[in-house]
């Protein structure tokens, strides 16, 4: 008896041990994966000042709003008290923004690459949707970001406990290292002309990626934030095949759909989208009936 319950000892205590190495094997390739530093040969863009292009770049300001706050002032971004805290950055030049600090190369670098100027790699910044931008657009946005109006508010210290560091390791929330999986030397892509078009719909999903939630195939998909519920399916198989190119943006604007779901704005960012112009959504409408109809992902 006594011997059994010493083998049982050692056996636990074993496994304590090989849980605790793996643990600690898994958090340190995190860490050596957000401190890599990477060495970008940042593209040479002019960015004009001149009233065209920041009128123009600004129609991308609800891309950045639903993290970064309706001021770009930054936010907590996240908040779970299990998971952690994580706030996203004032991109102003007030009181603890970076708009000071930004020089023209490290906008592109951050927006187009996902590493901060220090070189270290931007973490959940979705750097790898935005790379999809043509560079007239980019250079818009950048002239936009730097006469964005100045707010004061510091960035808040980031909390990530031992255990999320292991999920992200794991990949629990996706891709979040944008600068690991980019093709740096990629060209830039080049825009359809804008308009109520499905190909210039096309170009919008890939700047929102609506698949990172709603899948790959736009049939269902899980969000990598682990407390939303599932993206529906949103080709021509799920509600969106019954509704006209009005009623999708009606849905956008108030978060209502046709069947009478209220959608829920913390894990559908329809307050940002749908803040987009008529025919961005019209295209957007046209690019999702474009798709094959697809049955609904069976997903848990
Ligand atoms: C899904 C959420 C999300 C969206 C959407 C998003 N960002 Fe970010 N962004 C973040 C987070 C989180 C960080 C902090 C990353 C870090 O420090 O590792 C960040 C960092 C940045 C940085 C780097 C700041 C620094 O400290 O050097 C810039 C610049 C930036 N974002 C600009 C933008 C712009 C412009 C847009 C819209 C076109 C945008 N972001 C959209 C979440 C987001
Ligand atoms: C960050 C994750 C996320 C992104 C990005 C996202 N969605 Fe969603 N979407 C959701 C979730 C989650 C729901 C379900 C919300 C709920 O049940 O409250 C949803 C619901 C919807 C619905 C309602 C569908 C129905 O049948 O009721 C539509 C339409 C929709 N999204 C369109 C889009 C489009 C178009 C894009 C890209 C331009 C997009 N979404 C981007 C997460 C996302």
């Amino acid at each position: 008896m006594k011997k059994a319950l010493k083998w049982i000892g050692i056996i636990l205590g074993s496994l304590i041990v090989i849980v605790f190495i793996v643990a600690y094997v898994l958090i340190s390739r995190w860490d050596s994966r957000t401190e890599k530093k990477y060495d970008i040969a940042v593209e040479k863009l002019t960015i004009p000042g001149d009233s065209m292009n920041i009128a123009r770049g600004k129609r991308w300001l609800p891309l950045c709003q639903s993290c970064h706050g309706e001021a770009l002032q930054g936010k907590v971004f996240f908040d779970d008290p299990k998971i952690g805290t994580i706030y996203s950055p004032n991109l102003t030049a007030g009181n603890g923004g970076i708009g000071n600090k930004y020089k023209d190369e490290d906008w592109i670098r951050s927006l187009r690459h996902g590493v901060n100027p220090e070189g270290r790699p931007l973490v959940i910044m979705p750097s790898k949707d935005f790379h999809h931008f043509s560079k007239e657009d980019l250079v818009d946005l950048i002239a936009y970001l730097k006469k964005i109006p100045p707010v004061d508010n510091i960035k808040g210290q980031n909390r990530i406990p031992a255990f999320t560091k292991i999920l992200m390791q794991l990949g629990a929330f996706g891709e979040i290292i944008s600068a690991e999986i980019l093709d740096h030397k990629a060209e830039f892509q080049i825009a359809p002309a804008d308009g109520p078009t499905a190909e210039y719909g096309k170009y919008l999903v890939q700047l929102v990626n609506c698949q990172e939630c709603h899948g790959k195939e736009y049939n269902g998909g899980k969000s990598p934030d682990p407390n939303s519920p599932l993206g529906p399916n949103i080709t021509a198989g799920g509600n969106i095949g019954k509704w006209s190119s009005e009623q999708f943006m009606k849905t956008l604007r108030t978060g209502t759909t046709p069947e009478g779901k209220v959608l829920n704005d913390t894990f559908m960012p329809w307050k940002h989208i749908g803040q987009m112009p008529d025919d961005y959504l019209t295209g957007i409408h046209a690019y999702l009936h474009s798709l094959p109809k697809k049955e609904t992902a069976k997903l848990n």
